[in-house]
């Protein structure tokens, strides 16, 4: 999945391009050529667009990957989480600013922190190490193959998700985290009890958030609760707006 702030790169149609503003290294630089040319045959269909990396290996190699990274988890939080039975969870956990903090406050709770960019993942075990922090785990990792991947013995008791990235664009609405489905994925790896905090700048995925947890039969919004935990987050210190969403998961 595409993430804000995140860069993929790959193949690309553009490739033999250069800028004129690129450094050129003691070479003098081609005659400009044109961007694609009609008349040149290109390796790629130009319709429909489609990510190149779906061009290049195909949905059978997508699927191989997500099933090798599900599988990696597994093995991984079969042996982090041996012989717990609940965690507090942080999905998105940036450069893992709020999860460290909150772990060491809650020294009785097992939290787990996931994020999908490396560096940030990087960021956030460093400060664990250096907390000495032995209750809490940073992992990098897709959420929704976390969810698929941990123990079935696991519950996530706490749900986290600070500052989401909030999609402004309605094209891209559907990237946005929450939705019916992870809804409903969350509600099966949770208890009743079960809170989710949800945490956002954005005053459209704010009221997206409320709407999806209304309208889902187990999840039941809980006005008036106080956020449990201040701790700034990387994104947090750079937005002008809190707007919180907590809510409760039923029987
Ligand atoms: C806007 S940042 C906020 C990070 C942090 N919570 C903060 O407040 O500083 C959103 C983070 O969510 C991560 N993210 C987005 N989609 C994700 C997914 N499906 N699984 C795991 N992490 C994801 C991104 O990599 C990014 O670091």
């Amino acid at each position: 999945m595409i993430s804000w702030g995140h860069i993929t790169s790959g193949p690309s149609i553009l490739s033999g391009f250069r800028s004129p503003h690129e450094p050129c290294i003691g070479l003098p630089l081609p005659p400009p050529q044109p961007l694609l040319s009609l008349a040149s045959p290109s390796p790629f269909p130009l319709n429909p667009l489609v990510p190149e990396h779906t061009k290049v290996m195909g949905k059978e190699w997508a699927d191989a990957r997500r099933a090798a990274n599900v599988a990696r988890l597994a093995a991984t939080l079969a042996t982090a989480l041996a012989g717990r039975t609940s965690i507090t969870f942080e999905l998105g956990c940036g450069h893992g600013h709020w999860l460290a903090a909150y772990g060491a406050a809650h020294p009785d709770e097992f939290c787990v922190g996931i994020d999908l960019i490396t560096h940030r993942v990087e960021r956030s075990v460093r400060k664990q190490t250096l907390g000495k922090l032995d209750n809490v785990i940073f992992l990098k990792a897709e959420a929704m193959e976390f969810l698929e991947a941990l123990p079935a013995a696991i519950v996530l008791r706490k749900i986290f998700i600070l500052y989401p990235d909030p999609w402004p664009k309605k094209k891209h609405h559907k990237h946005r985290f929450i939705n019916a489905e992870s809804l409903d994925l969350l509600a099966k790896r949770a208890a009743a009890g079960t809170r989710l905090h949800f945490r956002t700048d954005d005053a459209d995925y704010f009221s997206w958030t409320n709407e999806f947890l209304a309208a889902h039969a187990r999840w039941q919004v809980a006005p008036g609760i106080e956020w449990p935990f201040e701790q700034k987050t990387f994104f947090e210190e750079r937005m002008k707006d809190k707007r919180d969403v907590i809510a409760d998961l039923t029987d």
